[in-house]
């Protein structure tokens, strides 16, 4: 069973799948495996192009669907509240479900006030689409806004987090306001398995750097939603919880961080959103 993290009502898995980039057969497949090797949650979005294998998949394994906790976003284009209603209704149609369990906002724009697009989200929170509703790439000031314009909870912030970016402000925002950290990128892309120190502190553990790195997060309770196309990762990337990294090994690889560590330097409306 993987521990879940509870925020403002919302029971969130500490581990999921991260699917972007994974399409057609490849994701069917590796979404299916992972929910028959005990994955519970499994992240999604319009922009990856796959919702429909995602839905296949989640039927596919043979897992009941209020056992599995499904996240999939609305793309920055359909912010206009009538757009981002539109648009929910869609993915549930290439999900084949009535509801998910979670809907984010994938990016900040700028171009739509926050208050029409959270005046949507919640209607379509209301409305039973989506169990839950939440943000993403939102910073430290944007939480605050979505918080005080929503008038419906929001349980997380998807961000990315990994041992080699300092996020501590953004993830005690959202800790102020009882919201679940949800990092992408957890493996910064591969770099983590390559970091000598989480090489390492993981032989004192009999883990692999990546194991190391995933687990510091889901030590400091922040989701975890790694990506992998091969079948044989997705076991070694759920083997997270049956040791602990000592507070010497956690502040280790907390002071891994540095000012170059991010790997996704994608912003929605060109600006500098992060600076
Ligand atoms: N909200 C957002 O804006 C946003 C942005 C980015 C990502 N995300 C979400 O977060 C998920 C995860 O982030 P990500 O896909 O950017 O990157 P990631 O999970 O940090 O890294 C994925 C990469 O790591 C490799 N990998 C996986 N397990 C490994 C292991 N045990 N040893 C060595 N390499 C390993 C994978 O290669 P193989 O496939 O070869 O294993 C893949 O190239 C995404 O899939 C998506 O769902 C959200």
């Amino acid at each position: 069973m993987t521990p879940v993290v509870e925020a403002n009502g919302a029971r969130i898995p500490l581990l999921g799948l991260g699917t972007w980039e994974l399409r057609g057969r490849t994701c069917a497949r590796i979404v299916e495996q992972a929910l028959r090797l005990g994955y519970r949650h499994v992240d999604t979005a319009q922009i990856y192009d796959n919702e429909e294998e995602v839905g296949d998949a989640v039927r596919a394994s043979g897992v009941k669907r209020d056992q599995v906790f499904l996240t999939t976003k609305i793309w920055p284009s359909h912010f206009a509240p009538r757009d981002l209603e539109r648009s929910a209704k869609e993915s549930l149609v290439r999900l084949r479900m009535p509801e998910v369990d979670l809907l984010l906002l994938h990016w900040p724009n700028p171009h739509v006030p926050l208050a029409e697009t959270l005046g949507a989200l919640c209607k379509v929170k209301r409305e039973g689409l989506a169990r839950h509703i939440g943000i993403s790439n939102f910073t430290v000031a944007m939480v605050e806004e979505a918080v005080r314009l929503s008038s419906e909870p929001l349980v997380c912030n998807q961000v990315e987090v990994h041992p080699f970016l300092d996020q501590t402000k953004v993830v005690a925002a959202c800790r102020r306001h009882a919201l679940a950290v949800v990092a992408y990128s957890p493996i910064a892309r591969g770099q983590a398995a390559r970091d000598q120190t989480l090489i390492e502190i993981g032989k004192a553990h009999g883990k692999s750097a990546v194991q190391v790195g995933l687990r510091w997060l889901v030590q400091q309770d922040i989701v975890v939603i790694p990506r992998t196309a091969k079948v044989e990762r997705l076991s070694t990337n759920a083997a997270i919880f049956d040791f602990t990294l000592a507070p010497e090994e956690m502040a280790r690889i907390g002071a891994l961080a540095h000012p170059r560590g991010r790997v996704v330097n994608y912003s929605y409306s060109g600006a500098p959103e992060w600076d």
